[in-house]
């Protein structure tokens, strides 16, 4: 299984790095971002937003469990599954035919993983105990696809 673990030491760093992400997803594309709350999971998808210039837009969905970016080239679905009661919530919003219309970023999306696509990128948040602002981010691929994704990534100069 392919991993990839990169440190980041501010908000800004953590937006740098899924900015850089961003450019290897399109559309079908899924991420899980799990972790803590506070952890950045919003930051980083405020960063990805920017690679579309849709970061101003962002508002988390906490109470809406997804919202929608829909541009000219690509829609993007940012969920968060958090305050689901049980998976037939996200399976009543019709949750699953957002994963072939444009590219989902689910935050706490291993509470709903049966109806995740079978291959998917899932990205770890975790703190650092001794710098408050230091976030690891783990990336790992469930899928051939998203091993090449990260291969790509890779070799991209990052933060
Ligand atoms: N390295 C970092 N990466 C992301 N956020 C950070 C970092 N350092 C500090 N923060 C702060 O942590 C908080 C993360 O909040 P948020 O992105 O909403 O987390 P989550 O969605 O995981 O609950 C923000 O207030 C952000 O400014
Ligand atoms: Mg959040």
């Amino acid at each position: 299984m392919k991993e990839l673990k990169l440190i980041s030491h501010s908000s800004n760093d953590t937006m740098e790095i899924s900015k850089s992400l961003a450019k290897f997803l399109s559309i079908g594309d899924t991420a899980v971002l799990t972790g803590e709350l506070g952890c950045g999971k919003t930051k980083f998808v405020e960063g990805f937003l920017s690679f579309y210039n849709l970061q101003d837009e962002i508002s988390s969905p906490t109470f809406t469990i997804v919202n929608e970016y829909i541009t000219n080239n690509i829609n993007i679905y940012h969920f968060d599954v958090y305050r689901l009661s049980d998976i037939s919530e996200f399976y009543a919003i019709g949750g699953e035919e957002y994963f072939e219309k444009g590219i989902c970023l689910i935050e706490w999306g291993e509470l709903i993983e049966e109806a995740l696509p079978e291959e998917f990128l899932k990205i770890t948040f975790e703190k650092d105990m001794n710098f408050s602002d230091n976030r690891i981010l783990t990336f790992k691929a469930f899928g051939e696809k998203y091993e090449k994704v990260l291969d790509r990534f890779r070799g991209k100069k990052l933060i």
